[in-house]
């Protein structure tokens, strides 16, 4: 697929996507949130791209936050639509993704960047890294999902105070605060995506998948999480990688996974 506003590269098993609107901080505009759920949906269909690792083209800024030229005029009706179209194409689609995403945060993740990388299923920044919610100092909230899933990643208190003083956190109180998992410098970052990308290939990813539908089921409202993994559990006694991961650790091998 031809993209204008994202490079997607495949190899080795990991697909790397990357937001290149450099001269515009890798802003989202519309036609970036379509491309990039054009992206995902082909990947996650691709039985080559195990792994999805998602960047910031140039050093300064993996997102800086939704296109703000493009909903500056915006009416009630219309915010409310764009919230939900967001919502809908790019940041829940990111999260209930069966194939895994990692965010490789490369500098500025602000507004709906921040809410990006927190749809991945987990972060990991380079040391510049700069993140915030600073919707307020614009006068809108949070969108995105942003007032749920920082919460869910720092705590109700911090999150309130970032989203209510607008600031920004680099990576290491980002790190200390549950917001990403690693931190590293920029030249380092994508490799240690790769590396971390590569331990994951190594298990079965039908039951990666599963596993992420059940730790997804405890944030969802009137979902029983429990029923969710009990569900989920159940479901890869009947997949061939069940099959080949108990057989080898019984046969004292290593575990190829078909991956069915
Ligand atoms: N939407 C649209 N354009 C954006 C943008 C956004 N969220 N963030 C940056 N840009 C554009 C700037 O308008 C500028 O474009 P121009 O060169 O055509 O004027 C270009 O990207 C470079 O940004 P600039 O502000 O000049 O860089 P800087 O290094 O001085 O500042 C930031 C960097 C990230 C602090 C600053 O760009 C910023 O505050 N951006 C908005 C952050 C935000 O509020 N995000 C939440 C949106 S919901």
């Amino acid at each position: 697929m031809n993209y204008e506003n994202i490079l997607v590269q495949q190899e080795n098993g990991i697909a790397t996507i990357t937001i290149n609107r450099p001269k515009k901080l890798n802003a989202l505009n519309r036609d970036t949130i379509q491309e990039l759920h054009d992206a995902f949906e082909a990947l996650d269909t691709d039985s080559d791209a195990k792994v999805i690792v998602l960047t910031g083209s140039g050093e300064k800024a993996f997102v800086a936050g939704a296109d703000i030229s493009e909903f500056a005029h915006f009416s009630v009706d219309e915010g409310g639509k764009l919230a939900a179209k967001g919502q809908e194409l790019l940041f829940d689609f990111v999260q209930n993704l069966g194939t895994p995403v990692i965010a490789a945060v490369n500098g500025f993740a602000l507004g709906g960047g921040l809410e990006l990388a927190m749809a991945a299923h987990f972060r990991i920044a380079s040391d510049n890294a700069k993140m915030g919610l600073p919707e307020v100092s614009l006068g809108v909230i949070p969108g995105y999902g942003g007032t749920q899933r920082l919460p869910q990643l720092v705590g109700k208190g911090k999150a309130m105070e970032m989203v209510m003083t607008a600031g920004m956190i680099g990576a290491e109180e980002a790190q200390q605060c549950g917001l990403v998992n690693h931190v590293t410098t920029q030249d380092e970052l994508l490799p240690l995506a790769y590396k971390l990308a590569s331990k994951i290939m190594r298990n079965s990813l039908v039951a990666i998948r599963g596993a992420i539908k059940a730790v997804n089921a405890n944030y969802e409202a009137g979902v029983n999480g429990y029923e969710t993994e009990i569900t989920e559990f159940g479901n890869c006694f009947g997949t061939e990688d069940f099959k080949e991961g108990t057989t080898a650790f019984l046969e004292k091998r290593k575990a190829d996974f078909p991956g069915k």
